[in-house]
């Protein structure tokens, strides 16, 4: 499974430090985002490189970072496709995937520390959907961004 990990500045080096766990666990890894934690970047293209390699298909889940994870989820969350789930904790990234078909797991690196960063993005890539009635909610999401995003 390859993912994107893209951050801006004020979550650079918490980026990097997801990106080192994520290799060591052996995934393949696209970077985008700020390349230090001292030069402002915009978390609007981080967040729109996040849902672009998974729109085109060059990543299958995402990881979005920021100071509070708002901004970029929001940004991920205006791409037909893209389920973006803002977690503080383990067992709402648990949920994204279970109930809610998540494709990118969002987080604040001014919110989160680096062990609970890690563990929520293992609970997200261990996580299967759970199908079933969420199926039917999930469905009634895309049939909403049909009808929306045209
Ligand atoms: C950057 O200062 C900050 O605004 C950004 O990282 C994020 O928290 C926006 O939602």
């Amino acid at each position: 499974m390859v993912i994107t990990v893209a951050s801006d500045h004020a979550g650079f080096d918490l980026k990097k430090k997801v990106i080192d766990h994520l290799e060591k666990k052996g995934y393949q890894v696209l970077e985008g985002g700020a390349q230090s934690a001292d030069v402002p970047f915009n978390y609007v293209e981080a967040g729109q490189k996040v849902a672009a390699d998974i729109l085109e298909g060059k990543a299958q889940r995402g990881i979005a970072i920021c100071g509070t994870g708002i901004g970029i989820s929001i940004v991920c969350n205006k791409h037909k496709g893209i389920r973006c789930g803002l977690c503080n904790n383990e067992y709402m990234a648990r949920m994204l995937r279970q109930h809610n078909d998540g494709n990118v797991l969002a987080f604040g690196a001014r919110v989160v520390g680096q062990a609970l960063a890690l563990n929520m993005v293992d609970a997200f890539l261990d996580e299967g959907f759970a199908g079933e009635r969420h199926a039917q909610r999930v469905g009634d999401i895309t049939a909403q961004e049909e009808r929306l995003f045209k």
